[in-house]
């Protein structure tokens, strides 16, 4: 028996060591980990159990079968954060460049079906050249296992994808499926062809860096929620983040106990909103001021900036918190905006995570770019998922809720469960002075007429109290109580239960 079990002991030393310590070494020099020191840096310490470590792959061709690693490129099982079960991949770069195999594949997908039967999210740790091209269609098939097993897991288990190096050709398919993806700065890049066919077909020069780098997919796209500086930052923040979500779309997202009080008054926000209401501010101080021992963990913090979304705690139970920055574009709608709150509203409600609204919005951006890009089509997504939502549903608007905007932004019509507003706050079709310009057109001409238009508008609709008289406001509140009225509203709300009629999926304007 000793022998056996020296024996079995030296087959997991030799499966550990990947392709081997000159790659390791080689790898290590580029500043990135290796597979299974990722998995130590994520996962609770001695909680990981692997599977399938001496899977190997089928392949003959090319001389393949003299080239056997046990594992195939990615080590799979599953462990626990902070307590918390999931299963995780982590894609092996030191053999056949992280290729995917038919093997590697199957590996990848049992865990993905485990993680259904149980209802723990599955987090990827990608790091690949792509599909093993010796392997030709099979290795083809193995990805569309993994897509479909991503869509069926869809709504169902968190999935997140972190990207530690090459993720290039369809393989992007995959993260670009999962909830949410963090890549590395310069150690990694995601792109549907690379700079050599991009050289070709379109004549542009291009790196790698600035094709599909962490910045480009942070800041330009949106492809990519977050962007890191190094393999260890990003795995420590895959671990803070896990802590907002529920394992799966049955619980509720995990309490955490703050020392922070519900009840908690923040004098300094009745200050924030400059008198002049075309000055802006920073909705973010409002958000921070409000939340749970200041703690928010933003999405897309450098993408679609006029909008901000992420998730924090209120009394201890995680929320989904989206607001418009009146510093970008004077907080408006766009395009990206719309889409990137749009998708996080979506996830928010799969989840059972309440929605906290902050509204300051002076309507949707216009301009040709806009309306040649779809904004119609773009902006009806927010208006759809905030429609769609059954989550418990919390808005608070600051200062500008104009037109359709206000409509979009988690109004009462939308189901919103309860609505306050700031005395401050201009709930109208427009702003005074486009409004003015419309139905007093003949006065154009005269300044002294406009301006007393203008006032007159003003002091008649640029205020929350005729929402208020319609009860499309349920309460006109102070800036300094809005944690404790949002805290009280969360609690109210907590067993709250509303379903939409049965589909077999709506239709989200695409
Ligand atoms: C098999 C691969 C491989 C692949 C890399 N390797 N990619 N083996 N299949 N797809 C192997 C290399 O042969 C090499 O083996 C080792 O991995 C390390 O690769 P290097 O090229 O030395 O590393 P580096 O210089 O860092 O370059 C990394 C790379 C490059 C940029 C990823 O390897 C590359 O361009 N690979 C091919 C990428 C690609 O075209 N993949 C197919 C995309 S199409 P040795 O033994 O020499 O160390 C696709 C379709 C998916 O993926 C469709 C899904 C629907």
């Amino acid at each position: 028996m000793h022998d056996i079990i020296a024996q079995l002991e030296e087959k997991r030393r030799a499966a550990s060591l990947g392709g081997g310590q000159r790659r390791i070494d080689a790898h290590h020099e580029k500043g990135k980990l290796t597979a299974r020191e990722r998995i130590e840096l994520l996962l609770d310490e001695g909680s990981f159990e692997e599977w399938d470590m001496f899977v190997e792959h089928r392949c003959s061709d090319f001389d393949m079968a003299e080239k056997k690693i046990p594992g195939d490129g990615v080590v799979t099982g599953y462990g626990t954060i902070n307590g918390r079960m999931v299963f995780v991949f982590s894609q092996d770069f030191t053999v056949f460049g992280g290729s995917l195999s038919e093997a590697h594949a199957e590996k990848i997908c049992k865990i993905m079906d485990h993680a259904m039967k149980v209802g723990a999210p599955v987090i990827g740790l990608n790091d690949s050249g792509g599909a093993r091209i010796q392997e030709g269609v099979a290795s083809l098939g193995g990805y569309a296992e993994v897509f479909q097993r991503n869509v069926l897991a869809s709504g169902v288990i968190p999935q997140i994808s972190v990207i530690l190096g090459p993720c290039a050709g369809g393989a992007v398919y995959s993260p670009a499926m999962t909830d949410f993806i963090f890549m590395v700065k310069d150690t990694s890049y995601m792109f549907v062809t690379g700079p050599d066919v991009v050289k070709t077909v379109t004549h542009e020069t291009v790196t790698a860096e600035q094709l599909g780098g962490a910045i480009t997919h942070s800041t330009v796209s949106g492809v990519c929620d977050r962007a890191f500086e190094n393999d260890v930052k990003a795995l420590l923040m895959v671990r803070r983040f896990i802590n907002y979500l529920p394992a799966n779309n049955r619980e509720a997202p995990p309490y955490r106990p703050t020392p922070d009080h519900a009840d908690r008054i923040e004098q300094s926000l009745d200050t924030l909103v400059p008198d002049n209401p075309n000055l802006p501010y920073d909705m973010k101080e409002l958000i921070y001021k409000v939340v749970d021992d200041t703690d928010f963990f933003e999405v897309q913090p450098e993408h679609a900036q006029n909008i901000v979304v992420g998730f924090a705690r209120m009394d201890g139970h995680p929320v989904g918190i989206v607001a418009n920055q009146p510093l970008v574009l004077a907080g408006c709608l766009d395009i990206k905006s719309s889409i990137k709150a749009a998708r996080f509203v979506r996830f928010c409600d799969a989840f059972n995570v309440p929605i906290i609204t902050f509204v300051d919005v002076p309507g949707f951006l216009p301009g040709t770019a806009q309306e040649y890009g779809g904004i119609i089509k773009h902006g009806a997504k927010l208006l759809y998922a905030y429609a769609e939502a059954t989550v418990p549903k919390v808005t608070v608007i600051t200062r500008k809720a104009y037109g359709g905007a206000y409509d979009v932004m988690s109004s009462k019509h939308l189901r919103g469960d309860v609505n306050f507003a700031w005395a401050s706050a201009e709930i109208a079709v427009m702003g005074p002075k486009g409004a003015v310009e419309i139905i007093f057109r003949k006065d154009i001409s005269d300044e002294d007429k406009i301006a007393a238009h203008t006032e007159e508008y003003r002091r008649k609709f640029a205020n929350p109290f005729i929402a208020g008289s319609r009860g499309y406001i349920d309460d006109v509140i102070t800036p300094r109580s809005t944690r404790q009225r949002i805290c009280r509203s969360l609690a109210m709300l907590r067993d709250k239960e509303l379903e939409n009629p049965w589909r077999k999926h709506g239709n989200l304007p695409l």
